[in-house]
């Protein structure tokens, strides 16, 4: 069985994508400079975080915690002054666990033109009891074609992760099995 399908079949009502959604902005200012002047990559890191992590909790109904960050895209330097846009939504939903998807978007603070892409992420956050014990989360239920293949490449994203994992874990066992300490 798929994770999908056994999410689906999870006891807990569904919810919508649109449930969870959330946007966070930020003004980058000068505390928030790498040291060359433009912004600097863990602050938008941390505003990613920040934003699926309110998804998360929204989505799973109580506290979730981040447990990994891939794909953390930077496509444009953020300089100082710019408006910046955290979008998240909830993509895909395990049995305990979420990925959440996160654009970043920055809108120039001297010039009226469209905000820009920025940056995108892909995090995966458990859903935890007040004793840290995962705990089921709501299956995500797509609202649109674009839900759909949102749900279809966090299922592609999850196969890998857990196959990479897999592999390393199988790597370290076997050296450690030859003897070898590093
Ligand atoms: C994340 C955490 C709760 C997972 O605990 P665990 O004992 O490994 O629990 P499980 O193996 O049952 O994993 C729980 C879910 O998370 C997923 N998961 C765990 N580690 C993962 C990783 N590195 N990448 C992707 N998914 C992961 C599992 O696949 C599982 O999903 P599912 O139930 O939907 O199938 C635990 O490692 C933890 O508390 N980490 C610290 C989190 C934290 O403090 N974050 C803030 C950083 S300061």
């Amino acid at each position: 069985m798929t994770d999908q399908a056994r999410s689906a079949e999870s006891e807990i009502p569904g919810k919508p994508t649109s449930a969870s959604r959330t946007a966070l902005s930020h003004i980058m200012t000068a505390v928030d400079t790498n040291l060359y002047g433009t912004g600097h990559g863990g602050v938008i890191m941390k505003l990613v975080d920040d934003a699926a992590g309110a998804v998360a909790g929204r989505h799973s109904g109580g506290p979730a915690v981040t447990a990994s960050m891939d794909e953390m895209v930077f496509l444009e330097p953020v300089r100082i002054g710019d408006l910046v846009h955290v979008y998240a939504q909830c993509n895909w939903t395990g049995r305990t666990s979420m990925e959440i998807g996160v654009r970043v978007m920055a809108e120039r603070w001297n010039e009226s033109t469209p905000a820009q892409q920025v940056g995108s992420a892909y995090l995966v956050f458990a859903a935890v009891d007040a004793e840290g014990r995962t705990r089921p989360v709501p299956p995500v239920l797509p609202e649109s074609a674009m839900d759909e293949r949102r749900i279809q490449e966090a299922q592609i994203r999850r196969t890998h992760r857990l196959a990479r994992r897999r592999a390393i874990k199988e790597l370290r066992e076997s050296r450690a099995a030859e003897g070898i300490r590093d």
